[in-house]
């Protein structure tokens, strides 16, 4: 496959919501920079005709951005086109190649559920819409180690794994670009980035709302499966990383995929779950249902950088913020000089990556008066995150142009199952936590990163 730009996106699912609340939006938002001038083509199961795709597409970009700029919004609708049909029907995959017209290198994006992935494929390519084409999937990409490498073989069938484009569209916003390369465009921080100076690593992940109108998806995926396995684990790597030797797609994966290799698989003893009081009444969710909305994960990464050093990930639904940070906790001075340092103050680095976009470092100062007595400060540089590329604009952008650098390669993605796999499908009901509270306080006593838990601000 060669770097040449695709020529069309065919977007299936294009009636969905994923595409009307994000996909439409970026593609909005390119068309106004000028990065989207190609046909899209949406393909759905749905009867509509263009103009009711159109309609749709005009109203999850109100709903985005709050308005519309007639002018842009009529450039975006003259590229789009709509094919209907069942996706296990070849005459779908006629009409799309109809539709394609003479487009050498269609990019097709999955924005399906999963299930659909192979049908969709090997409609692709009977039909010859596969030929010289990229391919876009969305998450879940499967839902254990058996099922990831199922859907690669479907795949690897029809595309090679260069044309191959797993979202996670948390690669693709700007604080988690931001945590490479400050990692890696100063020096500052690698003498002390290691099992030495690093006490621990905490991710958290506070989302102050439920399932939201979602709970047949949740419930069949459940917290660790929807952002651990895949976001959180990614924020762990990009800390967790050498530095890759060069720029390309496959040298930052390569080094993302020695550190996936140094996790330890987990055991049960590294999690602890919780549900939030009320989840059993969201529609969609099954009766009973033993699917955690909250868990706190513990791994190690067992090289020489980072032997013993723990690694906390927790992230639930309905906690008391909305926000996403990570904190690297340094190691407390060998000795109080001066006054006595508590457990867990002194040097951090906060990477706060939702809803604002900053990096602190926590330090101590003397606190003004006569006595040689400190306070803990942070140091911060703030960005308001108004005007940053939204993930879905910038990982369709470098689909289009076959930069696979923010996409899982394949060996990534199986073993990120490889690691989360034994912790999976756990049947015991997890405890119960009230809504608005830090997960269920009495399982998570103890568990933790030694000297505790911060929890994220508003
Ligand atoms: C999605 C999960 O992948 O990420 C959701 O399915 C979660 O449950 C969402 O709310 C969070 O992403 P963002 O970008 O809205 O913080």
């Amino acid at each position: 496959m060669s770097q040449e730009r695709s020529d069309t996106l065919v977007l299936f699912g294009a009636t969905g919501d994923l595409a009307h609340k994000k996909i439409f939006p970026a593609l909005y938002a390119m068309v106004a920079k000028g990065t989207l001038n190609e046909p899209v083509i949406g393909v759905a199961f749905d009867p509509w005709d263009l103009a009711k795709l159109q309609a749709r597409a005009r109203d999850g970009i109100v709903n985005a951005i709050g308005s519309i700029d007639e002018k842009i919004f009529a450039r975006l609708a003259s590229l789009l086109r709509y094919v209907s049909g069942d996706y296990r029907a070849s005459a779908t995959f006629e009409k799309l190649k109809t539709a394609l017209g003479s487009a050498e290198r269609p990019l097709h994006y999955l924005a399906v559920p999963p299930a659909m992935f192979e049908v969709v494929v090997q409609g692709l390519e009977q039909s010859g819409a596969a030929q010289g084409a990229r391919l876009m999937v969305e998450k879940p990409f499967g839902h254990d180690l058996q099922s990831a490498r199922w859907l690669n073989r479907v795949l690897h069938l029809v595309f090679d794994e260069k044309s191959i484009f797993r979202i996670d569209h948390y690669l693709g916003k700007e604080a988690i670009q931001n945590l490479l390369y400050f990692r890696f465009a100063n020096s500052f921080l690698e003498p002390i980035w290691n099992r030495n100076y690093v006490e621990s690593v905490q991710i958290t992940m506070a989302e102050d709302f439920g399932v939201e109108g979602r709970g047949r998806f949740y419930d069949e995926v459940g917290c660790i499966r929807d952002v651990i396995e895949n976001h959180l684990l990614n924020i762990l790597l990009l800390l967790a990383m050498e530095p890759p030797v060069g720029r390309s797609a496959d040298d930052l994966i390569d080094e993302k995929v020695q550190v996936l290799r140094a996790i330890r698989t987990l055991t049960r003893d590294d999690v602890v779950r919780g549900q939030f009081d009320g989840y059993l009444n969201e529609p969609g969710v099954a009766p009973n249902s033993p699917v955690e909305t909250f868990a706190a994960v513990r791994f190690f990464v067992d090289t020489w950088r980072w032997q013993d050093v723990p690694f906390f990930i927790r992230a639930g639904k309905s906690l008391p913020v909305h926000a996403t940070e990570v904190i690297v906790r340094l190691k407390r001075p060998p000795l109080d000089v001066f006054d006595p340092i508590k457990p867990g103050e002194c040097n951090h680095v906060r990477f706060r990556i939702d809803p604002q976009v900053a990096i602190s470092i926590g330090a101590r100062r003397k606190a003004p008066g006569d006595d040689m007595v400190g306070e803990q400060v942070e140091l911060t540089a703030l960005d308001d995150s108004k005007g940053d590329m939204p993930p879905y604009e910038r990982l369709i952008g470098d689909a289009m142009n076959g930069n696979g650098q923010l996409f899982t390669r394949q060996d990534a993605s199986e073993l990120a199952w490889r690691i989360v796999g034994p912790v999976l499908g756990d049947t015991t009901p997890p405890p119960v936590y009230a809504p608005k509270t830090w997960g269920p306080a009495e399982a998570m006593a103890g568990f933790g990163p030694p000297n505790g838990w911060i929890n994220p601000a508003k």
